[in-house]
This record gives structure tokens, sequence and C-alpha cells, in this order.
């Protein structure tokens, strides 16, 4: 009972904490947007070099991608840009018949920038560019957790009374109000900080940026205000009950619009456009993934876990999806199948969280719930002296999220408990027969359909 009032307790304080827009699994976690006044070759242009850092340990930036804005400071004009483009060109006519015909890139007081899409012209490309404005995580894919765009930018004075567009001696500021265009996310004020040093020559001479600014910006799943997308199911070896993800986890059915199609039928085909709705299968949750914990074995020393991930969304594919878990025994996780895993350890000491993601080209990618979409591993834990029991609920997750997304659990009162009078911890031989013949009853009865 004590542990459950604890689980209760710290599923009470995350809730509280959630609201505060703060992830307590990754408590650092920013993106930054780093703003290099590099040069001035040209004497009425900057060249500046914008890089966006995806500095968080496991949320990444998908589809649609980042559409970074800001508002400049004075009446600057992007000349050229390579490596992104801006949304809207703006009323650039007051440039017509200077900077030798050619018109600006974008005039607008607030630009609007977006990454460009692979496989654009090499003379339109910048290092770290075009990824469609996807960023990975630092931990997944540190190769992909980076976009940069390089532009031009000048100042213009416009006389308005005469044809004399003159360019004002550069003196450009830094802008503000920046924005990255992703739901959830605040960008603070740009600070001053360290040049930024850049190698040449094979790395024997290094050059730096005249002036280089930082900006932070922060994500709160409140301000988001996203529904959960994600919810948890639970069973185990000892125990024939399912414990299904709570009713109405990510909505009700028939309530609110929410549709959804029956399990076995085919989804309309006009519904196969992306929409910023999933469309589910029908289910007392109504979420388009599913996590679901079993606790699949005991043995001696260890005791082994199955996690399955089930897409019921018919309108996407997870590509290059990732789960966070919270659990005590998390520290010693001996071997782990068909996922990558990395410790986190947003409390120093504290080693009870890890991160999973799919493997390059084999389940980076979870099809949609038309495809049967899953994704499963089994995880070898070790039994530490003191700690480990079968009881209370103990061997279930405190917390799982899915790409940043937290996932609602069932309530600790109905979690599956030992038979009762079952003294499964320190009986060792009624411990391996019963083992047996619920690991037997359970392939019997469920493996099949449910995992
Ligand atoms: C941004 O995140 C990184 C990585 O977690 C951290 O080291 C850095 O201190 C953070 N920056 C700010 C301003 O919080
Ligand atoms: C422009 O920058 C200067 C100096 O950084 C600042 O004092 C001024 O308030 C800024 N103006 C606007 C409109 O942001
Ligand atoms: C345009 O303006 C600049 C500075 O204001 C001046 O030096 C120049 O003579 C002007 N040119 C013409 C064609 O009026
Ligand atoms: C450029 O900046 C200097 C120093 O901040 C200031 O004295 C000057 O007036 C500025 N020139 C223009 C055209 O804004
Ligand atoms: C500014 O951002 C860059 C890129 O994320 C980072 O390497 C650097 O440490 C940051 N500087 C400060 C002072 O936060
Ligand atoms: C999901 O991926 C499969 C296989 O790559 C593809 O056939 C299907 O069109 C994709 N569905 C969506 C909604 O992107
Ligand atoms: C946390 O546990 C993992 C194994 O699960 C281990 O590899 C890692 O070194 C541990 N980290 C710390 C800080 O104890
Ligand atoms: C299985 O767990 C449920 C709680 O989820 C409990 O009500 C039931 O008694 C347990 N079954 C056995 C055989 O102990």
């Amino acid at each position: 009972m004590g542990i459950i009032i604890i689980i209760l307790a710290l599923i009470v304080l995350s809730s509280i904490s959630l609201s505060y827009g703060y992830d307590p699994l990754d408590p650092y976690g920013n993106v930054t947007i780093s703003w290099d006044f590099i040069d001035q070759s040209n004497p009425d242009t900057y060249d500046i070099r914008v890089s966006i850092f995806n500095m968080q340990q496991y949320r990444h930036v998908e589809v649609p991608g980042w559409k970074l804005e800001w508002t400049w400071n004075k009446s600057e004009v992007i000349w050229d840009m390579r490596g992104a483009e801006a949304v809207e060109q703006g009323d650039c006519s007051w440039f017509k018949g200077s900077g030798g015909g050619q018109l600006p890139h974008c005039c607008m007081k607030q630009p609007v920038i977006i990454d460009l899409l692979p496989g654009t012209p090499y003379n339109m490309q910048y290092s770290n560019c075009c990824k469609g404005g996807v960023l990975s995580s630092m931990n997944q894919d540190p190769s992909k957790y980076l976009s940069a765009f390089r532009m031009s930018v000048g100042n213009f004075h416009v006389n308005r009374q005469g044809s004399n567009n003159s360019f004002d001696k550069l003196n450009l500021t830094m802008p503000s109000h920046f924005n990255l265009g992703i739901p959830g996310y605040t960008c603070g004020d740009p600070f001053l900080v360290p040049p930024t040093r850049f190698p040449a020559d094979n790395r024997r001479r290094w050059t730096q940026a005249l002036e280089t600014w930082n900006i932070t910006c922060t994500y709160s799943q409140s301000q988001a205000s996203r529904a959960p997308k994600c919810c948890v199911s639970l069973s185990a070896f000892y125990n024939t009950t399912i414990v299904n993800c709570p009713r109405c986890s990510c909505g009700c059915q028939g309530l609110g619009g929410a549709k959804c199609v029956k399990s076995g039928d085919k989804p309309p085909t006009v519904l196969q456009l992306p929409t910023s709705h999933p469309l589910v299968t029908c289910s007392q949750h109504m979420c388009p993934i599913r996590v679901h914990w079993h606790v699949k074995q005991s043995y001696k020393e260890y005791w082994r876990v199955k996690i399955t991930i089930t897409n019921l969304n018919f309108l996407k594919n997870y590509s290059d999806w990732n789960l966070v878990v919270q659990h005590p025994n998390l520290k010693s996780v001996t071997q782990l199948f068909s996922f990558n895993y990395h410790p986190l350890t947003p409390y120093g000491n504290i080693n009870d969280t890890g991160m999973f993601w799919g493997i390059k080209f084999y389940n980076d990618m979870i099809l949609t719930s038309g495809e049967q979409g899953n994704a499963q591993t089994e995880m070898l834990l070790h039994k530490d002296e003191g700690i480990f029991t079968f009881r209370e609920g103990w061997t279930f997750p405190r917390r799982i999220s899915f790409n940043g997304d937290e996932c609602v659990m069932p309530l600790p009162d109905d979690y599956p408990t030992l038979p009762n009078g079952a003294n499964i911890i320190t009986a060792a031989t009624f411990l391996n027969l019963s083992l047996l013949f619920f690991s037997f009853l359970f392939l019997a009865l469920l493996a099949p359909p449910l995992f």
C-alpha cells in the first residue's frame, strides 16, 4: 500500500509540474538559436549565419519542422539566402532599379524562414541545411540535431521624397522577438556570447564571428496544450488480467466529433490525406499510440519485460520515434533487444530514466495501423537486492512518454496483483513452477492477438 501511495503521489506531482511547463525528465532541455555576424566583405551587406541546435535529451522537432521568425530592429533586408528561404518576399518595390536590377530575397519587417527540403540543388545549400526543418534530439542522432543557414543582409535607407534609394552605412543591430514556429516553444531575448570560432585550412587556422548572440527557446507541454497522444496498458505473467489503458485517455468514442475506424474495417480512402487530427482505431481510450508493458518472466537473479508500442493511427507512420521510461530498476538494465537505449540522468546520481528508440532501417519507423504497425523490445533487468519486488506494482513503469508526449497510465489500484497468498519471491520452487504455469497460460491465451 505504501508504495502505491508513493506512486500516486508521484503521478500527482508530475501532473502539477507539467502544468507549469517544466519537464522533470529533461529540466535543462532547450533549443538554442545561435546568430553569428560573420563578415562584411561587401560594404553594403553583412553575412549572418543562423544555427538552430536542438539541445533536448529526447524531444525532437517533427514534420512540418521549424519556421523561424524574428523582428528586424531597423529596416534590414535579406539580399540572399543559402540553406533556407523566407516564406514571403514582401514589398521590395523600393528597390526597383537599384542593386543591379535584382530584388532582395525578403523585405519583410518580420521574416518567416523555413528550411529547404532534402535534395535541394547544391548551389542553394548550406552545411547542415535542407532537412525540411526536422531536428533530431541530442541523443538519438547527433548528426541531425542542428540546422543552419546563411544570409546576406543589408540595411537600407529610403529617400521617400525622391528617387534616390541609397544604402546607409551599415549599422546592424540584433533583431528581437524570435519565434520557432513550433507549438509549445517560447524564445527568450538574444544575449551576447563569446564569438563562435570557425575552422579554416584543415583546422590549422581559426576565424571567428564578429559578434555572436544566443537565443534560448524552451518547450512546455501545457503551452502546446495538447491532449494526450498515448496511453499505457499493463500485464504480468503471474496474473491473467490485462490492465487496459484508462477509458477516454485521449478522447471518448462518439464524443466531441472524435472519429475512429472499427478494427477490421478499412479506413475510407478520402480520409487518408494527412490531417492535423489522428484517425484512430476505435477503442475505449482512442489514443493513436499504445505502449504495453508486460512483466514477462522471472529468473533467479533477473526479470524480463516486454515493451510493445502499437500505432493505432491510420494517418501517420511514426519515423525516428522515441520512448522515455522511468523505472527504478533501469539502473540495472542488463540486456536489451531490438531497440537502442540511452540512460538519462537529469539528477546526476538518480539513474532511473532511460530513452529507447528504433534501430535504423529495422524498426525506426512504426507503420500506420492500416499496416499493423508496432515495434517491440525485451529487456533483462537485474533484481537488485533489497529493492526488487513483484509486490505492489513495483515492476511497472512510473512514467512513460512517447515522442516527448506523456502517456496516460492506469491507476495504481488497478495494477495486476500477485495471486493471494503466493510468496513468489522467497519460495523458489513455487516460483519456478508458477512461472512455467503462468507463462504457459499467458502465452496460450493471449500471446498471438495482443503481443
Ligand atoms: C540548453 O541545454 C543544454 C543541454 O541540456 C544545457 O547545457 C544548457 O545549459 C541549456 N542552456 C540554457 C540557457 O538553459
Ligand atoms: C534596436 O536596437 C537598439 C540597440 O540594440 C535598441 O536600443 C533599440 O531599442 C532597438 N529597437 C527596436 C525597435 O527593437
Ligand atoms: C543619392 O544620395 C547620395 C547621398 O544621399 C548622394 O551622395 C548622391 O549624389 C545621390 N545621387 C543622386 C543621383 O541623386
Ligand atoms: C550607427 O551607430 C552609431 C553608434 O551606435 C550611431 O552613432 C550612428 O548614429 C548610427 N548610424 C545610423 C545611420 O543609424
Ligand atoms: C551559445 O549557443 C551555442 C550553440 O548552441 C553553444 O555552443 C554555446 O555554448 C552557447 N553559449 C552560451 C554562453 O550559452
Ligand atoms: C507509411 O509507410 C508505408 C510504407 O513505407 C507507405 O506505404 C504508406 O503510404 C505510409 N503511410 C502514410 C500515412 O504515410
Ligand atoms: C546508468 O545505468 C546505465 C545502465 O542502465 C549505465 O550504463 C550508466 O553508466 C549508468 N549511469 C550512471 C550515471 O550511473
Ligand atoms: C489479478 O490482478 C487483479 C487486479 O488488476 C486482481 O483483482 C486479481 O485478483 C488478480 N488475479 C489473481 C489470480 O490474483
